[in-house]
């Protein structure tokens, strides 16, 4: 693989997926990894992040200088940049030119690989105090800034490289290939990482876990748990065993969409279980939005156990599939990850005393990743580009008690405007739309002669990377008005739409 180091910033995790889409293979460990346990993972190059800090801070996280000496191709980015040409007796100043976001850069007349043939003069982002203000013995500097003397250096032969500025935002326009070419042209690196050979890896690495167990999957409806049953799928055929839960708090379609799609396209064994009575009265009344989620999460797992004893009749489910992804792995501190399911999963919330060994498919991708993959099994784009849709469902998107008729209002409107977003070509510019139903409250409208007194719905549209932030998105005018009068024509209880225009933080992307 190709490592990279994490000093701390955010920008780790957006570096690997970059390498990746240079299709290599990468990898994030953390800053204090010992260069032994760096060497024994055998990368192809080491890749040194950005940091939050400067290399003069007491505490700044540092870089054993021995890594240079192992004859392993290196590229460091921003704080990396300054790490790597301090370990190769360059010299980093805190020269008072400080850079903040966009900045022009300048190729020198000796572009080298990295820079050669790019415009003389491009935009890219940078995010430093310090500068490195002589570069290491025998490399040659390829840009400069207004504040970063060498705001890029490369040695070819030794195989080592930086840049002061990002290159893994989309804001650095030529970054991308600055770092394809730091992979391919000077680490020498074949291209190989490809949907086709994750495909071939992952079923192989199943096949070698489960041998001729058997194996379980709760399906969400969800991109996740739906791209993790078809490899698994794949590689065991009929021994997998999907559990679909239609607790009632789904979107219209939806569960037509696992029986038959899904299904359709891979062939698997399904269970659905019938358990919308049992959920609604279970949420009778309840308007706390942690309840609701308790209580969704405790009905859940009390019918999927109920799955689980059901099925033992057929034989010993011992492995339970789970669509854990990459940034989640690397969140919790890249744990081993068998055992015991620990509480917080995509599943629901499973018990800590459910003994399973647990098959992880998807762990090592990110999400765009898990999307090729599933259209590479042969999934229907209604799956694998469909937007995240949390566990609790319908249920926390109506604001005040959930009952039955409530649930058939919102389901109504939120597949109007799923409709017509799709209709407008914009699913893939949009994370997710949620349509929130308040349920609680009242206005007054007018419709044909008469008086209504209905209640307003909410649209939710943002744009993100991860879910952990998120803007609003501006979707255009005439495709709001369509939705608009639609619902209010379409779905009788509902008088009014509004547009939620907050960012996360401060909002949630849910509204419970
Ligand atoms: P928030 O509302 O926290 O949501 O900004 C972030 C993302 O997570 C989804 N979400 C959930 N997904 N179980 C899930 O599987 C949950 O309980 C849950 N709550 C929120 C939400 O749709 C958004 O994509």
């Amino acid at each position: 693989p190709v490592l990279v180091v994490d000093f701390g910033a955010q920008y780790a995790q957006l570096i690997a997926r970059r390498v990746r889409e240079a299709q290599v293979y990468s990898e994030v460990v953390p800053h204090d990894t010992p260069v032994a346990d760096l060497m024994a993972k055998d990368p192809a190059a080491i890749i040194l992040s950005g940091g939050p800090s400067s290399v003069y801070a007491e505490g700044a996280p540092g870089m054993d200088p021995a890594l240079v000496d192992t004859g392993v191709p290196i590229f460091g980015i921003c704080y990396g940049h300054q790490l790597l040409v301090q370990a190769l007796g360059g010299t980093v100043e805190h020269t008072g030119s400080r850079e903040y976001g966009r900045t022009e850069v300048t190729v020198t007349d000796d572009a080298g690989v990295l820079h050669n043939e790019l415009p003389r003069r491009h935009p890219a982002w940078m995010s430093h105090g310090d500068s490195v203000t002589k570069a290491p013995e025998g490399a040659t500097v390829t840009a400069t800034s207004e504040g970063a003397p060498v705001a890029a250096f490369e040695d070819t032969g030794r195989r080592f490289a930086g840049v002061q500025y990002h290159p893994e935002v989309g804001h650095s326009p030529h970054g991308q290939e600055v770092l394809r070419r730091f992979l391919h042209d000077i680490a020498g690196i074949r291209p190989q990482w490809t949907t086709s050979s994750i495909v071939e890896e992952q079923v192989a690495a199943i096949r070698r876990q489960v041998g001729d167990g058997r194996a379980i999957c709760g399906l969400s409806g969800g991109v996740d748990s739906a791209v993790a049953a078809a490899l698994v799928q794949r590689a065991i055929g009929d021994r997998l065993t999907c559990v679909f839960v239609d607790h009632g708090l789904l979107r219209a379609g939806e569960r037509s969409q696992v029986e038959r799609d899904f299904v359709a396209a891979t062939g698997v064994n399904l269970v659905t279980v019938d358990a919308r009575e049992r959920f609604l009265s279970a949420l009778a009344g309840v308007t706390d939005p942690e309840q609701k989620r308790k209580i969704i999460g405790r009905e859940f797992i009390r019918v999927f156990e109920q799955a689980e004893r059901d099925l033992k009749a057929q034989g010993d489910y011992r492995f339970l599939v789970q669509g854990t992804l990459y940034p989640d792995v690397v969140e919790s501190g890249g744990g081993a990850g068998t055992a015991n399911i620990k509480s917080h999963h995509n599943v629901g919330g499973l018990p800590e005393d459910l003994q399973f060994e647990l098959v992880e498919p998807l762990r090592l991708l990110f999400k765009d990743e898990v999307r090729r993959v599933g259209l590479e099994l042969g999934l229907p784009e209604t799956i694998v580009h469909r937007q995240p849709f949390p566990g609790p469902g319908l249920g926390i998107r109506i604001i005040g008690a959930v009952d039955a008729a409530r649930l058939e209002t919102l389901r109504a409107a939120d597949a109007i405007a799923r409709e017509e977003l799709t209709a407008a070509g914009l699913d893939r510019d949009i994370w997710q739309c949620p349509v929130v139903l308040l349920a609680d409250v009242r206005s007054v409208g007018v419709q044909g002669d008469g008086r209504t007194y209905g209640h307003p719905v909410v649209l939710r549209p943002v744009s993100s990377e991860d879910a952990m932030t998120a803007d609003w998105t501006r979707l255009p005018y005439d495709v709001l008005e369509r939705i608009s009068t639609r619902i209010t024509n379409e779905v009788p209880e509902v008088n009014r739409v509004v547009l939620d225009v907050t960012s996360k933080p401060p909002g949630t992307i849910e509204w419970e």
